[in-house]
């Protein structure tokens, strides 16, 4: 019940199970091509340039801006949380002239305030995150597509923590590249990132394409020295090469992590069979229950909780228990009760607990399991706890989610519950 990895669904790891072929067999590119429609739905994007990239999400966001950014371009990266300043130092080994603008911890941007930036900075790509685990923070981001767009501004987002869980949409939110990875609201394990490319991304990314020696053909020859873009830093991650592989030309570049396709076909799979609004809505219904249930404990919640993930929750440290008691209730949940909560970076280190509810462990019996454990664990470091206080509150909360969906049901005006 941490804030990813998590519990991965046991259809995904079954899927993975499946024998393994070669990387031209028919099935094998069969299945690439199912994977790229199924990675669009999930995206909620036209694009035909949807494909994975091997290696965890981190691979996806090396991928997209050593891609995109060439020495000397300028980036801005507003940063509020821990993976924002990830952007910033990705970017700036990219050699990318960086400009960043910062929100304290708990807190998200206003699209004016991004607006300002971009007019000031005018820069080439804009990178944002949209969830940020660090902080549990959910960034706005249907507004920003259109300032980048009237800017000329290359708009990526790294949704790896909040896609499937949390409202996404590439297309309508004029989002050029996104990132992901799968051991989050997918439900998968760590170590593949579905990426998509906007046309306009793509031709940025075509016009620095290079063929290795050894593959070349003569056309190849021509159309290189076409190419006046400077060669891309990396050779795994040149999405140009990557776009090679997955397209009708199949040219040869990394061997596809096979058991991972299988891994990202069934993720996907499995949230386009709930519905992508459905599999939204139920991590809202479980994270709502398990911030009712947090709060029914007594305990504090950190930052504006009106931005926060669907899927996760940072819940204060009772101060009286200090760094080492926050462990000890870590500790407690995973060797008693065989639940893991996760801890925190920089400066919530050692003051608020993590805890998630996505993917395979946005289920009630997951949420009520872990309130029930959380208050003994508390209550044996001696913190006083309400008996059964987050259970209940937690219970009033899918209750009052019940009556507010049959309310919908019977056509009940707007804000009447049945
Ligand atoms: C928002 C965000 N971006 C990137 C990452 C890095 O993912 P990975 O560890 O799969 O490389 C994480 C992981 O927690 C994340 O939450």
């Amino acid at each position: 019940m941490g804030p990813g990895p998590i519990s991965v669904d046991p259809r995904v790891l079954r899927a993975m199970a499946a024998p393994l072929v070669g990387q031209f067999d028919p099935f094998m590119t069969a299945t690439m091509n199912e994977v790229m429609a199924l990675y669009r739905d999930v995206f909620a994007t036209g694009n035909e340039q949807t494909f994975l990239v091997d290696g965890t999400a981190r691979a996806g966001i090396e991928a997209a801006l050593v891609s995109l950014i060439e020495p000397g371009d300028r980036v801005l990266v507003p940063v509020f949380g821990r993976f924002g300043h990830l952007l910033t130092e990705i970017a700036g080994r990219c050699g990318a002239e960086v400009h960043t603008i910062e929100v304290p911890w708990g807190e998200v941007f206003t699209a004016d305030r991004v607006a300002d930036a971009v007019r000031r900075v005018r820069p080439k790509v804009l990178a944002l995150v949209q969830g940020d685990t660090s902080t549990t923070m959910c960034q706005p981001l249907a507004e920003i597509g259109a300032i980048c767009a009237e800017h000329d501004v290359l708009f990526y987002c790294d949704a790896t923590a909040s896609l499937g869980g949390n409202e996404f949409r590439t297309d309508a939110w004029g989002l050029d590249v996104v990132t992901a990875g799968l051991q989050k609201c997918l439900g998968g394990p760590s170590g593949s990132a579905p990426v998509t490319l906007s046309p306009r991304a793509v031709a940025v990314v075509e016009g620095r394409r290079h063929v290795e020696a050894g593959l070349r053909e003569p056309d190849d020859e021509a159309a290189d020295e076409e190419t006046a873009g400077r060669v891309i830093a990396s050779n795994y991650f040149d999405l140009a090469m990557v776009m090679d592989y997955w397209g009708p030309r199949r040219l040869n570049h990394h061997t596809e992590a096979t058991s991972m396709l299988y891994a990202a076909r069934e993720c996907a799979r499995l949230l386009l069979a709930e519905g992508m609004d459905a599999a939204v809505a139920r991590h809202a219904r479980h994270g709502a229950a398990m911030l009712a249930g947090v709060r029914g404990l007594g305990l504090g919640v950190f930052g504006d909780t009106a931005h926060k993930m669907n899927n996760v929750v940072a819940v204060e440290i009772p101060e009286k228990l200090g760094p080492a008691g926050g462990d000890a209730v870590r500790a407690s949940l995973l060797e008693d009760f065989g639940i893991e909560i996760g801890t925190s970076f920089g400066p919530l280190h050692s003051k608020v607990w993590r805890i998630g509810t996505m993917g395979y462990n946005a289920r009630k019996d997951a949420v009520l399991t872990t309130l029930a454990a959380l208050e003994h664990a508390l209550r044996a470091v001696g913190v006083a706890v309400p008996a059964g206080g987050g259970v209940t509150a937690a219970q009033e909360s899918y209750r009052d989610a019940d009556r507010a969906a049959d309310g919908l049901a019977h056509g009940a005006p707007d804000g009447v519950l049945a």
